[in-house]
């Protein structure tokens, strides 16, 4: 047992009572390690609020859940009331349902600012691996609990937009049927469902979420914070081993990122208390009409944080598949001519092509409609090792990156877009371009993030006193 400190004499007795508690749990220690000597680059700017900020999300999905857990009813007759009565009947119950139905578009926000960040300087890089794949798996978890959440209010959007994405599993050849029917629990959307839903919802989703934000945060303290610039402040420290550009977490980003919560909690009331359903795009109007197994609404589309990866889906039509074969197909023939594979892996591209040509001919457009989207997301996790640029901070990148990283951003918004538009000809047309670019981007960047004329980048962060 590690000996037991002594307070000061006449110490007051706020010193002497966290002396005890030191004595038997390492609150000091714990509050110095990521708090007052966590040293942060000093050059953090407004993108950086966005972590702290998705804390504060996700602190406010778990409150406001767990009073809505106290008058919701999972059951398949009762619950769409049961929204009803919190609504109308319930003290500030319309507050608390809409913080929570509002706080989910909310927290899609931010991560994808958040995740966007990391992009941009480059985060993911080495030593901050783990931190951006821990990451990955909250945005995974995070889209899990959404789409499980979204069925609770079992309104028509709630009800089809399950059936609908329920049955993609059907696609997966051998055991997509099962599969489907295993998560449902029914041949059709119905009262096991729901009940299923709720019990991950409310439980198994947000223990995961919450134990992979810790892992999130002390991957990040382990190897300490990026920031605009991608230098290593940690190269440069003074006698005691502090880096000269660190600056302790707290006070000064405790401070800072008050300030981005305040920014945050005036456009969240804003829309909270003038536009709780975001024109529709937050709480669909259809969410307003009882599930009705027995009526399809015209056009079933799902909420906005899905619908970029909603597009990729729907953009691999027969057509698209027909492009995928001739793209695979020269990528094939480039990797023989180009690829430098020698001895018996010189035909290794040829034989690749051909078996990934076969597959696609094999199985329907809507399997791999379904393999687009999941692909679309898994890729994230390999980020760290697609990107091979020489530096990390798009600060020091060719410009013309700076426009491929635009073009992807003005991308991702078009898909998410016309995911939320009913088909049409044009949207398809656009989607499936929207999707090869999308997939370029991720799966040529080993190529292209090499090359272009990359600017020195300072032995100091740049800083300038605000
Ligand atoms: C519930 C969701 C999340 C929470 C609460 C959260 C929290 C945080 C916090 C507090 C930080 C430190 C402050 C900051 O750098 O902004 C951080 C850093 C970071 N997060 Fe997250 N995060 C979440 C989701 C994600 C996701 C989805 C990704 C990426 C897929 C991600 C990638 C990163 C990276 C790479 C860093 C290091 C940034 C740097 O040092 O420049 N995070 N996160």
């Amino acid at each position: 047992m590690a000996e037991f400190k002594q307070a000061r004499p006449g110490a007051p007795m706020a010193e002497q009572f966290m002396t005890w508690v030191d004595n038997r749990f390492p609150a000091t220690k714990l509050f110095k390690e990521h708090m007052s000597e966590y040293y942060a680059p000093k050059n953090f700017n407004v993108w950086y609020f966005f972590g702290s900020l998705a804390m504060l999300v996700l602190v406010i999905q778990i409150v406001t859940g767990i009073f809505l857990v106290m008058h919701y009813k999972p059951d398949a007759a009762l619950a769409f009331a049961s929204v009803e009565y919190i609504m109308r009947d319930v003290p500030w119950g319309w507050l608390v349902r809409y913080m929570h139905s509002t706080g989910a578009s909310a927290f899609f926000i931010v991560v994808y600012l958040h995740m966007f960040r990391g992009m941009i300087y480059g985060s993911y890089r080495k030593p901050r691996e783990l931190v951006w794949v821990f990451g990955c798996a909250i945005f995974l978890a995070l889209m899990a609990e959404a789409f499980m959440g979204y069925l609770l209010p079992w309104g028509q959007m709630s009800y089809w937009g399950a059936q609908v994405i329920i049955n993609l599993f059907a696609a997966i050849p051998f055991v997509g049927n099962d599969l489907s029917l295993l998560i449902r629990g029914d041949f059709v959307v119905g009262d096991a469902t729901l009940n299923r839903f709720f019990s991950f919802h409310v439980i198994a989703v947000p223990l995961v979420l919450l134990g992979l934000v810790v892992a999130h945060i002390i991957a990040l303290h382990e190897v300490g914070s990026n920031n605009p610039d991608g230098i290593e402040i940690k190269a440069k420290t003074d006698a005691k081993g502090v880096p000269l550009d660190g600056i302790p977490f707290h006070p000064y980003y405790t401070v800072h990122d008050i300030f981005g919560v305040a920014i945050f909690l005036i456009i969240y009331s804003a829309v909270l208390f003038f536009a709780p359903e975001g024109g529709g795009y937050f709480l669909e109007f259809n969410n307003f009409i009882p599930a009705d197994p027995l009526k399809t609404p015209l056009h079933i589309a799902p909420v906005w944080y899905f619908t970029p990866f909603y597009s990729m889906l729907r953009a691999v039509t027969d057509d698209m598949v027909t492009v995928l074969v001739v793209l695979v197909a020269a990528a094939g023939v480039l990797g023989f001519l180009k690829g430098g594979f020698k001895g018996p892996w010189k035909f290794a591209p040829l034989v690749g092509a051909v078996a990934l040509v076969v597959l696609l001919k094999v199985f329907d457009a809507k399997f791999w409609g379904v393999v687009v989207m999941g692909v679309a997301v898994l890729i994230l996790f390999f980020l760290p090792w697609l990107d091979r640029s020489p530096v990390k901070s798009i600060r020091y990148r060719p410009n013309w990156h700076k426009v491929v990283y635009g073009v992807f951003v003005v991308n991702f918004v078009v898909l998410g877009y016309y995911g939320i538009q009913p088909p049409s000809t044009a949207g398809t047309i656009i989607s499936m371009v929207g999707t090869l670019f999308y997939m370029g981007f991720f799966l040529l960047m080993p190529w292209w993030s090499r090359i272009g004329e990359f600017k020195p980048v300072p032995e100091r962060v740049t800083f300038r006193a605000h």
